[in-house]
């Protein structure tokens, strides 16, 4: 069976080989849409990163014989599902505990960067601006006590959660499947100091952080996305921020990546990371492993445990 993998990738995919023949892009880059398909084409297995928009056209292009995409990713906003299970086609993702925690250790990374001002100061401090100990210098905002409001309690927000306790802050959570805990998204942003983003990029999410819902957060809170960029309005952030309404930021993704709000970017109270909330040594070997397992398992016509649209395994291609 032909293999392609999308782009070199940390992590072990020496058994992928088992009699396949693997090839990897040779460009240290994300491939153009033209190349993905003209590399890709007649592979039975497709290795994508999340930077590669994957849709019927062009799962049409590599051929009949794709069986199954597997990314590099625990979000699969970048493939349309619905096109891949019309056509049969197994999609994996890479939901795993060592994601999980890297991306929640990235948040909170992020919570504590923002409630102390890390940034801003190390930048000052940098600049020559420390001439001695001021009593107001950078105050932050203590933790304890303070309202984290979880949006989205999935694999990821539920360890975000875990570590809440470490700081003694109180604890809302929206949850897709609601139960005796969750909370509505209005009484969740009404009521929390920080707010933090866990959920998936889907229709009924995209842009769910906007104007209106902005503008029912506290005066002087703070919001963290380490899940996916469209998920906020990135334009009425900015004027939220401006108008200190919201009293900052940290992203680590964005709404039309790798490009940000120029105005964003020049603000002292936003924090920004290059989409590297999962870049940890342990998660990627995890998810190289899971990904490799979604390919091998199904060219051996055994369900793999990360398989993404399940209703696809009776009537997939084979
Ligand atoms: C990273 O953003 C991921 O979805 O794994
Ligand atoms: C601060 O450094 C203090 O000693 O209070």
């Amino acid at each position: 069976m032909k293999i392609f993998v999308t782009r070199k990738i940390p992590g072990d995919l020496e058994p992928l080989k088992n009699g396949n023949e693997v090839i990897t892009s040779e460009f240290d880059r994300p491939l153009t849409a033209e190349e993905l398909i003209e590399k890709a084409k007649g592979a039975d297995g497709l290795l994508s990163l999340l930077n590669d928009k994957i849709d019927g056209d062009v799962m049409d292009a590599i051929g009949p014989q794709l069986k199954v995409i597997a990314n590099y990713a625990v979000g699969f906003d970048n493939i349309n599902i619905a096109e891949a299970t019309d056509r049969g086609i197994v999609v994996t993702n890479t939901p795993c505990v060592e994601v999980d925690e890297a991306v929640a250790e990235h948040t909170w990374a992020l919570v504590l960067s923002l409630s102390r001002r890390i940034v801003e100061a190390d930048e000052a401090t940098r600049r020559g601006a420390y001439k001695g100990w001021e009593p107001d210098m950078f105050l932050g905002m203590s933790l304890i006590g303070k309202t984290l409001g979880i949006v989205g309690f999935g694999g990821i927000g539920a360890m975000v959660a875990r570590r809440a306790e470490g700081y003694n802050m109180n604890i809302l959570y929206t949850k897709r499947t609601k139960d005796e805990k969750s909370v509505d998204l209005d009484t969740l942003l009404q009521q929390s100091d920080v707010v933090t983003l866990h959920v998936p990029l889907t229709d009924e999410t995209r842009h769910m952080i906007n104007k209106e819902s902005l503008a029912k957060m506290k005066k002087g809170s703070f919001l963290v996305n380490t899940a996916r960029g469209s998920v906020v309005d990135e334009h009425d952030l900015v004027n939220s921020l401006r108008d200190g309404h919201l009293a900052g930021a940290a992203l680590d993704v964005f709404d039309n990546e790798p490009n940000i709000d120029p105005e964003l970017i020049g603000m002292p109270n936003v924090i920004t990371t290059p989409h590297i909330a999962s870049a940890t040594h342990e998660a990627r070997e995890a998810m190289a492993k899971l990904a490799v397992g979604g390919i091998l398992d199904t060219l051996s016509s055994k369900e793999p445990v990360n398989i993404v649209n399940k209703e696809v395994w009776m009537n997939r291609r084979k």
